[in-house]
């Protein structure tokens, strides 16, 4: 199977996680499109969707699923996303596709986390993707000296094809860092957390998955 047709997988067998009557928390990126799509065939189901993203709100929109401004909710039943690494015990690199604020804050509120993911992304140890971490511009090369220091290798992400920064959603700025062997997640989110001018960092350990679908080529493997 290609990697496109595990993600159609996961995004499939993650409906069964939809609560019906409820609010769901949708993630951003490839898989997480492909559960918006699949979502699009049961939406008269829910009540409707918080956002991880301006990309994933338009998509929702785009097949009249109804979004909601989180400070509209009060809670959110499941949230469903992918992951550019994930452990065995749900400890998640993410922030690939830049909605990693987004993405945790969403999270946050929601009493399930659902990661959907091919195969490829589960990892033994975190690292070998580089971490994301937003943060306010102004802060850009203090922290890139901090992440150095923790033995990182830290690059500022660049709009496609442009020697300028990337923008995030939220006016941020992505700084990639490579080279980490992530063997202690919690400890390394509590302590980038701390860094002033970090706005999010992509490690989600603190609050991992509850459960994962992972794409094989012998199906659909359930990880709690
Ligand atoms: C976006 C994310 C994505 O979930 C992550 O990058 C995985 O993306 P894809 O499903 O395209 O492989 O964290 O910020």
């Amino acid at each position: 199977m290609t990697q496109d047709e595990l993600k159609q997988a996961v995004a499939v067998a993650a409906i069964q996680y939809v609560v019906d009557g409820e609010i769901i928390g949708v993630g951003t990126g490839s898989t997480a499109n492909f559960f918006i799509d699949e979502l699009a065939k049961i939406k008269h189901r829910i009540k409707g969707t918080v956002a991880s993203s301006e990309a994933t709100a338009a998509r929702l929109r785009g097949h009249g699923i109804d979004v909601f401004d989180l400070n509209d909710v009060t809670a959110i039943a499941v949230y469903i996303d992918g992951a550019d690494e994930i452990t065995h015990s749900g400890a998640m690199i993410k922030g690939g596709g830049a909605a990693l604020t987004r993405e945790k804050i969403v999270a946050s509120v929601s009493a399930k986390f659902v990661c959907i993911a091919d195969g490829s992304k589960l990892v033994d140890v975190m690292g070998k993707f580089p971490l994301p971490v937003e943060v306010l511009p102004m802060a850009r090369a203090a922290v890139m000296r901090k992440l150095a220091a923790l033995g990182g290798q830290p690059k500022l992400r660049l709009k496609a094809g442009s020697d300028q920064a990337f923008i995030t959603d939220n006016g941020g700025e992505i700084i990639d860092v490579a080279g980490l062997s992530i063997t202690d997640p919690v400890a390394l989110e509590q302590d980038l957390n701390q860094v002033p001018g970090v706005v999010a960092v992509g490690l989600f350990a603190l609050r991992g998955a509850d459960v994962c679908l992972l794409g094989t080529s012998d199906g659909v493997k359930t990880l709690t």
